[in-house]
């Protein structure tokens, strides 16, 4: 994928752990359009390269606008991004349709958990700009924790955004569940982003107004991935030849790294897909947010970055 140094054009502070970042051309050029739902990859420095999704409306190309939340337990990536200033360069990816919309559809509800508002405000502007009818919810521990609370507050969105801030963890199913039931039977499509129990909330209240058909997810951390009881494993190269011992709480993907096998990878988080690896044998114990129930059954491609595997070894077409 082709990469671009992108300039630090600004830094805001959009909440109490999340600053707003805008990436432009260094020469001020326009930059490639994006569709709603895009997300970037930006790499600082020696650091992973990690996704973000645009908050950006159609007609804004002056820059990718994303947001960062830092994680307690970041390993480099939020909490470099939060050091960034304006002046500063980054390396970025071209925008990926990782969150596509379906336009043929009837309103669209926009249901969105923490930090999981950034995709969702890029389409509720789409939308805005489209004459798409839409709504979206957005969920927030309080309104100091919320990014982007006075632009969902604003006149561009009134009436078309409600804020759930502050409610007890018990209550967000229920309210979840209000707000799918109401939609049943106008053809709404509801996107969702946001933590796991969020998701799992949505989903399961969803299946019942709308249908599966009718949803769409984006896991924006695997933070939530099942950890379970990582045990040692073996891993055998299977081109290569080679053996590499992977210790219980090490990745896959860094002991291959670290041993100077070649993985392409991003977000390190089971989420962009980058590093899906053929297995060649052994059963993969997956815990990433990107492969499908089908290819997950098939067991014969794996994201080395979070899953493991069942047995005590596998070997990968490396
Ligand atoms: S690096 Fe993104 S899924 Fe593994």
């Amino acid at each position: 994928m082709p990469r671009l140094p992108l300039l630090v054009a600004a830094v805001r502070k959009e909440a109490a752990d999340v600053v707003a970042i805008d990436l432009a051309h260094p020469a001020g050029r326009p930059l490639p359009p994006a569709a709603p739902g895009s997300h970037v990859r930006v790499r600082v420095g020696e650091g992973p390269m990690r996704q973000y999704s645009l908050v950006n409306g159609p007609d804004d190309a002056a820059a990718y606008r994303i947001a960062v939340k830092l994680e307690p337990a970041s390993r480099g990536g939020s909490a470099a991004m939060h050091r960034l200033a304006a002046g500063d360069t980054v390396l970025a990816s071209l925008p990926v349709d990782g969150f596509p919309v379906d336009w043929t559809t009837g309103p669209l509800l926009l249901l969105a958990g923490g930090i999981g508002v950034t995709p969702l405000l890029g389409m509720a502007r789409h939308a805005q700009a489209r004459g798409h009818p839409f709504a979206l919810h957005y969920f927030a521990r309080s309104a100091g924790s919320a990014a982007f609370a006075g632009t969902l507050r604003s006149a561009e969105f009134a009436g078309r955004a409600t804020c759930h801030f502050g409610l007890d963890a018990d209550a967000v199913p229920g309210r979840l569940a209000a707000i799918l039931a109401a939609e049943g039977g106008r053809g709404t499509h509801a996107y969702v982003c946001g933590p796991a129990p969020f998701m799992d909330a949505a989903r399961a209240a969803g299946e019942r107004a709308l249908g599966a058909e009718a949803l769409h997810f984006e896991y924006f951390s695997a933070g939530e991935t099942d950890g379970g009881a990582d045990r040692a494993l073996t891993v055998r190269l299977g081109l290569s030849g080679g053996t590499l011992a992977v210790p219980a709480g090490r990745s896959i993907l860094s002991v291959l790294l670290e041993n100077g096998v070649e993985v392409d990878c991003s977000c390190l988080e089971g989420v962009c897909g980058m590093c899906v690896t053929e297995v060649l044998a052994g059963e993969p114990d997956h815990r990433d947010h990107f492969l499908s129930d089908h290819a997950r059954a098939a067991g014969d491609v794996m994201t080395v970055c979070v899953s493991r595997a069942r047995g005590p070894e596998l070997t990968l077409a490396l």
